[in-house]
C-alpha cells in the first residue's frame, strides 16, 4: 500500500511518499521532502502566518513533484492520501488540505485527515527502520511527551478497543502547558539574544559550548511548576525571568560568555521541568514505553538526560524517540498516522465502506487529541 502524506501545519511544507507492507506492519519513507521557510520568517523572529501560507502555496506543487519523481511514481500509483488538518495555523493549514482535497478529487483516491501532534507520536511508536519499534500492544500504556512550537503535552496512549484488531491508539491528554509551549521558550530567548529563528538550534549550540567549558554559571532561572503535582506546564515566566536577566545584564550582552551562561540555564530548566513531570507521570500510569515527540526532541541534551533518568531511576520502559530528521515536521509521520486510522494490519480498510471522501475534510487549527 503507496500512502502520500501532505503536511503544512506551520512554516514547513512536507510531502512524502511511504510504503506499508506486511501484517506488523512495516513502514519504509520512499521519499520525505521538507521545504523549509525559515529564511523567509528569519527577519520577523517567529512564523507569519500569511506568509507562510504565501510559501506554502508556492512550494507545495514542487515538493509533491519531487517526492513522485526521486522514486521515479505518478500519483495513479497512490492508494491513499494522508493530510494534516490541525493543530496549527490556519492559512498553513487550509494550503496542504486544499491541496490534499483536489488530488483526491482529481485522481478519485481515498483521504484522511491526520492530528499533527498524533503525526509526532507514531514518528516515535511506528516502525521505521527495521532497528524500530511497531505499534504492538506490548508498548502501552505509553507516555508521551510532545514538545513542539506551539504544544507542550503528556499525552497518555492506550490501545485504541476498538476494532480489535486495529492497531491504532488512544490518546488522553493528562497534562499541557497553560500558556507557552517549551519551543516557542526556546525561540523567544533566542530572539532575545539575538540568535535568530529557529531558536531552539541555536540555543542548543550555545549551551553546549558553554557546558563544555565546565566553568561554574552564573545565572539561575526558575523551573516553573517543578513541584506542582499535576501535569501541567507553564513556561512564559521563564520567558519573563530571561527578558530581565537580559535587562540586568545589558553590559554584558554583547559578552560571548554570558549569552553562552544564559543559554545553558535556559535550556537546563526547560529540560528539568520536562524531565521532572514526564517521569512522574510514566510512574503514576506504569508506563511501558515513554516517547519523546516534536521538534524539541530534536534536542540532544534533553534527548540524552531522559535516557539517563529513564536508566537511572531503573524504570523498566522503553524509551523511543523518532530519528532527528523525523522529530521536527514533515509528512512521513502523517503518512504513517493516516495508515493506522484508516486500515487494519492486512492492510484492508477498517470500514468496507470509509468515509474518506474529499468532502468530509476539514481544517481545524484547535484540533484536540482524542
Ligand atoms: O514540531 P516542530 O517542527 O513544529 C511545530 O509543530 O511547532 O517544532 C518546532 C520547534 C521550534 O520551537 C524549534 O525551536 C524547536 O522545535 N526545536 C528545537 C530544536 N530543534 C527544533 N528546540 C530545542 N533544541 C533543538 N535542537
Ligand atoms: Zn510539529
Amino acid at each position: 500500500m503507496i500512502i502520500l502524506g501532505i503536511e503544512t501545519s506551520c512554516d514547513d511544507t512536507g510531502v512524502a511518499i511511504v510504503e506499508v507492507s506486511g501484517k506488523r506492519p512495516i513502514f519504509k519513507i520512499l521519499s520525505n521532502v521538507v521545504s523549509s521557510q525559515i529564511k523567509v520568517h528569519q527577519k520577523y523572529g517567529g512564523v507569519v502566518p500569511n506568509l507562510a501560507a504565501r510559501e506554502h502555496l508556492k512550494n507545495i506543487e514542487p515538493c509533491l513533484q519531487e517526492a513522485l519523481k526521486t522514486i521515479n511514481y505518478k500519483p495513479e500509483q497512490i492508494d491513499l492520501i494522508a493530510v494534516t488538518i490541525g493543530p496549527g495555523l490556519i492559512p498553513s493549514l487550509l494550503i496542504g488540505v486544499h491541496f490534499a482535497k483536489s488530488l483526491a478529487y482529481r485522481f478519485n483516491k481515498p483521504i484522511v485527515g491526520v492530528n499533527h501532534l498524533e503525526g509526532h507520536i507514531i514518528a516515535a511508536l511506528a516502525a521505521i527502520n527495521p532497528k524500530s519499534q511497531i505499534l504492538n500492544p506490548k508498548l502501552f500504556p505509553a507516555i508521551a511527551l510532545v514538545v513542539s512550537g506551539g504544544h507542550t503535552q503528556l499525552v497518555l496512549v492506550t490501545p485504541q478497543k476498538s476494532p480489535a484488531a486495529n492497531r491504532g491508539a488512544s490518546y488522553k491528554i493528562i497534562g499541557e502547558t497553560r500558556d507557552d509551549a517549551a519551543g516557542e521558550c526556546f525561540d523567544k530567548t533566542a530572539k532575545l539574544l539575538g540568535l535568530g529563528y529557529p531558536g531552539g538550534p541555536a540555543i542548543a549550540v550555545e549551551a553546549a559550548k558553554n557546558n563544555k567549558q565546565r566553568t561554574m554559571n552564573s545565572i539561575n532561572l526558575p523551573r516553573p511548576m517543578i513541584d506542582q503535582k499535576n501535569y501541567d506546564f507553564s513556561f512564559s515566566g521563564l520567558k519573563t525571568a530571561v527578558l530581565y536577566t537580559i535587562k540586568n545584564n545589558e553590559q554584558r550582552t554583547a559578552n560571548s560568555k554570558f549569552v553562552r551562561e544564559v543559554c545553558a540555564e535556559a535550556q537546563q530548566a526547560i529540560i528539568d521541568v520536562l524531565i521532572n513531570k514526564t517521569l512522574r507521570a510514566a510512574k503514576e500510569y506504569k508506563a511501558k514505553t515513554i516517547v519523546l515527540a516534536g521538534g524539541v526532541a530534536a534536542n540532544k541534551e534533553l534527548r540524552k538526560q531522559l535516557a539517563m533518568n529513564i536508566e537511572q531511576r531503573t524504570m523498566n520502559s522503553k524509551f523511543l524517540i523518532p530519528d532527528l530528521k523525523l522529530c521536527t515536521d514533515n509528512a512521513a509521520m502523517i503518512a504513517m498516522t493516516g495508515y493506522f486510522k484508516t486500515c487494519l494490519p492486512t492492510g484492508r480498510y477498517k470500514s468496507s465502506k470509509p468515509n474518506t471522501s474529499w468532502k468530509n475534510i476539514k481544517a481545524n487549527a484547535n484540533l484536540r487529541l482524542v
